[in-house]
């Protein structure tokens, strides 16, 4: 791993580590500060727009309830950790720390559990995270956030406030100057009608931190195309629109796997009388990689502002491990002493590798 891999794989372990503490320390306490401090991606959009299924191809795996309607109903907060090679993949959920999960389609199944374990089966929704951690040699250091889709009408079943209540939700995470927004467009309807680029345009007008997608290239009417869009005429954001082709309904039902689905994707760039001159900027690949590039640098930038977060972070831990005594029984004290440590390791690579605040090292 590169060291700036390493640190980023940091920061995603210390930001989990403080998710499972909770709301620890007061508001002067720096925990929390930390937390926010960490870039995340979160994705927004029209329902069965496409949201769950360009998360899922940015993992690269299968684990995610997707279909139309309404199905993701809380928000899942997906930190992606990179392992050494060679190394098993697995998945594991902050309210089951003990059990880990090798097989994906578990993993699929305990999100739509304890959805309904919160919100019932009916079409309610829920502003209570779930919070799932997967380890994997093939995933890039990512904080990723999947959310409901935005609505225009309550369904039978659901309370009128809907609406609103899913826009208050989604506006929560997005809001924040820390979150990169991945907003998705389907290129079915008409780019002037795309909730995610309505909400985006509001809370980051500059468009710095917004990701245009443009998913179901494959569903445009014939004879249309979405050059217009994926080239910047139609909406201009700061960063290059990046369009996708997901697995259909069709595909899902039939269990078209990810490997499968990513070469189809590539042959529909490649093959596109439209599209062939942009195929190498274009896919889910590629959203992954500008992806991963864009926070490198968003926290190559804060490495500054995050390792003197992380000096008063140790320098607080301290002195409470100090009170404590070293309490490894006590949870929140083993949590603590585990941010600590991990604080320390990131002080420790940020200063073999990185000479006096100018980061880059080994690149
Ligand atoms: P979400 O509600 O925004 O999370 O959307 P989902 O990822 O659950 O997808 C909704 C439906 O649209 C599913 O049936 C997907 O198979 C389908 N879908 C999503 N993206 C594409 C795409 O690029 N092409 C096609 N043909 N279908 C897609
Ligand atoms: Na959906
Ligand atoms: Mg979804």
């Amino acid at each position: 791993m590169t060291t700036m891999e390493s640190l980023i794989g940091m920061v995603n372990r210390i930001q989990r580590a403080c998710t499972v503490l909770g709301d620890h320390g007061g508001a002067d306490s720096a925990l929390p500060t930390l937390w926010e401090a960490l870039p995340s991606v979160a994705v927004v959009g029209g329902q069965s727009s496409g949201k769950s299924s360009v998360l899922e191809s940015i993992v690269g795996r299968d684990f995610l309830p997707r279909g139309s309607g309404i199905v993701t109903r809380r928000p899942l907060v997906l930190q992606l950790h990179k392992t050494e090679d060679g190394q098993q993949e697995y998945a594991e959920f902050l309210h089951l720390p003990k059990r880990k999960f090798n097989d994906f389609s578990l993993v699929r199944k305990e999100i739509a559990d304890d959805t309904e374990r919160i919100t019932g089966r009916s079409k309610q929704i829920s502003p209570v995270p779930i919070h799932l951690s997967i380890y994997s040699p093939n995933v890039v250091n990512l904080t990723l956030i999947d959310l409901p889709g935005l609505t225009k009408v309550a369904v039978e079943g659901q309370p009128d406030s809907i609406v609103q209540d899913i826009e208050n939700m989604v506006r929560s995470y997005v809001e924040k100057p820390n979150c990169i927004i991945l907003a998705i467009s389907p290129a079915n309807q008409d780019i002037a009608t795309s909730d995610a680029i309505k909400l985006a345009r509001e809370v980051d007008p500059s468009g710095e931190r917004t990701f245009g997608v443009l998913t179901k290239l494959d569903l445009m009417d014939k004879g249309t195309n979405a050059l217009d869009v994926l080239e910047g005429r139609s909406y201009r954001l700061q960063h290059p629109w990046v369009g996708i082709v997901n697995r259909s309904q069709a595909d899902i039902n039939k269990n078209v796997d990810m490997i499968v689905a990513r070469q189809k994707e590539r042959d529909y760039f490649a093959t596109s009388p439209d599209y062939s001159h942009l195929s190498s900027k274009m896919g889910s690949e590629y959203l992954a990689k500008l992806l991963s590039k864009h926070l490198e640098s968003v926290i190559r930038a804060r490495i500054p502002s995050i390792t003197s977060l992380i000096s008063k972070t140790i320098e607080e831990l301290e002195s409470e491990m100090d009170h404590l005594g070293r309490p490894i029984a006590v949870d929140a004290g083993a949590q603590l002493y585990t941010i600590l440590e991990l604080c320390r390791a990131f002080d420790k690579i940020f200063k073999e590798h990185l000479d006096g605040g100018r980061p880059g090292g080994d690149r």
